[in-house]
């Protein structure tokens, strides 16, 4: 039996002023994980948070941290970031000339290492990491920017990972990432998702308005 689908609100939807308490707020919703964007506006054309505000949130949460670094060179960077209190460190094959290694870096450190694959990037890229990643995900808009739409060419991507997963007979997490409404979130559970990150869907509204938000993508 499929485990129940955990929600993971990417903070980069939060307001930025006051992000410490907005990370409560969405524990006390229910949020499962904390979505972690990295950016550096080389990687990907857009600039977030480094390891020194993790730090600084990390007391806030109780929940595991998930960090989705997009940035390149990556290697140079895990270290900060674990010391800084992610729990899963998550990195692109395009980010570094050696993902195997930066995987095992991951694990070294005590931390879950996890592949994401940009919708450019086949699902071959995961077939010689399945013994490494603790989490697979797909990315479902081009990375860089919160509010874009899901791309439903990705569906057969995430199906694809999830027979991978079965195959492996490892305990590996299936996460997708970008444009998840109430809507696409029941299309990607169907195809194999366990864990959805949602920016845009979990923080209208403000927060009284979080808890439904996060129920309502729970499908
Ligand atoms: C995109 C990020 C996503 C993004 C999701 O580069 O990796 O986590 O914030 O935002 P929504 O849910 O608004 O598409
Ligand atoms: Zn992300």
């Amino acid at each position: 039996m499929a485990a129940p689908v955990r929600i993971a609100p990417s903070i980069l939807s939060a307001d930025f002023s006051r992000l410490g308490a907005e990370i409560e707020a969405i524990e006390r919703a229910g949020a499962d994980l904390i979505h972690v964007d990295v950016m550096d506006g080389h990687f990907v054309p857009n600039i977030t948070i480094g390891p020194a505000v993790v730090k600084a949130l990390r007391p806030h949460a109780k929940k595991p941290f998930d960090v989705h670094l997009m940035i390149s060179p990556v290697d140079p960077y895990i270290e900060a970031f674990a010391d800084a209190g992610a729990d899963g460190i998550t990195v692109h094959p395009e980010a570094g000339p050696h993902v195997h290694r930066t995987l095992q870096l991951i694990r070294s450190l005590g931390k879950k290492p996890g592949v994401v694959l940009n919708p450019g990037t086949p699902i071959d890229a995961v077939d010689n990491l399945m013994d490494l990643v603790d989490l697979i995900l797909i990315m479902t808009v081009n990375p860089g920017f919160g509010g874009q739409s899901f791309i439903f060419s990705q569906l057969k991507k995430i199906e694809a990972a999830r027979e991978r997963i079965s195959k492996s007979g490892r305990n590996i997490a299936l996460e997708v990432d970008g444009g998840v409404t109430p809507e696409t979130a029941k299309q990607a559970i169907a195809a194999g998702a366990d864990v959805l990150v949602a920016g845009t869907s979990v923080f209208k509204g403000g927060p009284s308005a979080y808890a439904a938000n996060i129920q309502a993508l729970r499908g």
